[in-house]
């Protein structure tokens, strides 16, 4: 059987590639086990897709992991969610420095239970060197949170006279929000049959080629990612020309 692997430009790869992993909890209660069950299995999906990533070449590739709202969620969800991520991020840092991946993190840390938060920065200090794929998860965020962030900030530079109202523009507001210096999605893509973008990364999708599956993310892997890198280079991008 040929992979949709074979059938990827290798000259026209998306640079950068978001995903709203979303899916876990149905994928998990189709099979008659709890949601933490799914959330479990989402990470077999995690790694799989950043070995895809980095084996094709993209860039940047960012998972939104835990929105601000998923703070939300019951306390026992929550608890699980991040001692998976303590577990993840613990047990993967070989392997991501193995493929050359660099760990980011966008979103508000702060919020992060104080060992998440440890184990998080040790990754990203210990694999900061790595020149491959870039991996950036997406914790504690949504976009609201972001901008309404960046407004705080830039409104401080202005009442402290480092910048003029006029210096506001599209530009400066992106170097102002977490995703500084990481370019926009080309590709954003959603899992689990949902079709809304729910607060993930507003400002930097304005251009980005949007693609939702039914899968769920417990069930994606390298063949549905190549998949969606290949209906990505179907697609024609005018930017409003
Ligand atoms: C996505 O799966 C993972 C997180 C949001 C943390 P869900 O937990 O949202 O699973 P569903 O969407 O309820 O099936
Ligand atoms: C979005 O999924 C957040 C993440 C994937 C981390 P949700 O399951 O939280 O979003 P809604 O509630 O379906 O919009
Ligand atoms: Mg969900």
């Amino acid at each position: 059987m040929t992979s949709f692997k074979d059938k990827i430009d290798k000259l026209n790869l998306p640079k950068h590639i978001a995903i709203i992993m979303d899916g876990n909890g149905r994928w998990a209660a189709e099979r008659g086990y709890d949601r933490i069950f799914g959330h479990q299995n989402g990470v077999t999906s995690v790694r799989e897709i950043t070995e895809a990533a980095a084996e094709i070449g993209i860039e940047y590739l960012t998972l939104y992991a835990f929105s601000t709202e998923n703070w939300s969620r019951p306390q026992a969800e929550v608890d699980a969610l991040m001692e998976l991520l303590i577990d993840t991020i613990e047990n993967e840092t070989p392997t991501l420095n193995k493929n050359n991946v660099r760990l980011m993190a966008i979103g508000d840390l702060t919020r992060l239970p104080g060992k998440a938060a440890e184990k998080l920065q040790r990754c990203i200090d210990q694999t900061s060197k790595n020149t491959g794929l870039s991996l950036v998860l997406a914790l504690s965020y949504s976009s609201r949170w972001e901008i309404t962030n960046s407004l705080k900030i830039i409104s401080k530079e202005i009442e402290a006279g480092k910048l003029k109202t006029d210096d506001i523009n599209d530009e400066l507001i992106s170097s102002f929000l977490t995703t500084k210096n990481i370019p926009d999605p080309d590709l954003m893509i959603r899992t689990s049959g949902e079709v809304r973008v729910s607060n993930f990364l507003l400002w930097q999708i304005a251009y980005t080629e949007l693609y939702f599956t039914k899968t769920h993310w417990p069930a994606f892997r390298k063949e549905d990612f190549y998949q969606a890198i290949l209906e990505f280079q179907h697609r024609e991008r005018r930017f409003g020309k």
